[in-house]
């Protein structure tokens, strides 16, 4: 679609170092990339409450929670995902504008997709894998999906039958698999504390 007709503000509005100085905080978006019950959204969920009870003003975008608003007429296509990322990289982006922390718990299987990723937020954005193998995430399967996606009654499924490239050169490595939650959030929370004091 033209753009032509379209005249952004962007220049006008308050600027993030105006909010980010009133919640007494700098900004990032922490982007959790993992396998479907690695982990992501528990660790995510654990280190917004660690961040919030320490003062921070946090929020947290979820996979599955945009795909029941915003993302809902997306399914798992590869273009799909990438859309469903983008408009989930374009709302961190908001958050991150109004200084917010913002942790985002999505899949984002792909080196494009996390490419795209990165385009969208630049700097902003510190990815963290949630490094848990597949085997283990199976084991838990808390959704049950693993067992439908063998079952055949999920197609696509990530991990089974679509792709995962697991980052290679992620800002942090949390390696979930010998680790309580509490000692994965610890981890993270200290890696990026130093990032979002004032
Ligand atoms: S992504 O690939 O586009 O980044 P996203 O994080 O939004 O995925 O959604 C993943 C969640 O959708 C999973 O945690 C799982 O609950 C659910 N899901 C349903 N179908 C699939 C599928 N085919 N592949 C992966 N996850 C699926």
């Amino acid at each position: 679609m033209s753009q032509e007709n379209i005249h952004p503000i962007f220049d006008v509005t308050l600027s993030r170092e105006e909010k980010e100085k009133q919640l007494g905080q700098r900004a990032i978006v922490l982007w959790m990339v993992g396998l479907s019950g690695s982990g992501k959204s528990t660790i995510a969920k654990g280190l917004e409450k660690k961040l919030h009870a320490e003062g921070f003003f946090t929020e947290l975008l979820d996979g599955d929670n945009l795909r029941v608003g915003v993302n809902n007429n997306l399914g798992f296509s590869v273009e799909d995902r990438q859309e469903n990322i983008r408009r989930a990289t374009e709302v961190a982006k908001l958050f991150y504008n109004a200084g917010v922390i913002t942790v985002c718990s999505f899949i984002s299987p792909t080196k494009e997709i996390r490419k795209m990723a990165k385009e969208i937020l630049g700097d902003a954005m510190v990815e963290v894998f949630i490094n848990t193998p597949i085997e283990e995430c199976e084991k838990r399967d808390v959704k049950g999906l693993y067992q439908k996606a063998r079952a055949g009654e999920i197609k696509g499924f990530t991990g089974i039958d679509s792709p995962f490239e697991a980052p290679e050169n992620p800002d942090v490595n949390v390696k979930t698999k010998d680790m309580s939650i509490e000692e994965s959030v610890d981890i993270l929370y200290n890696q990026i504390v130093d990032k979002i004091k004032r």
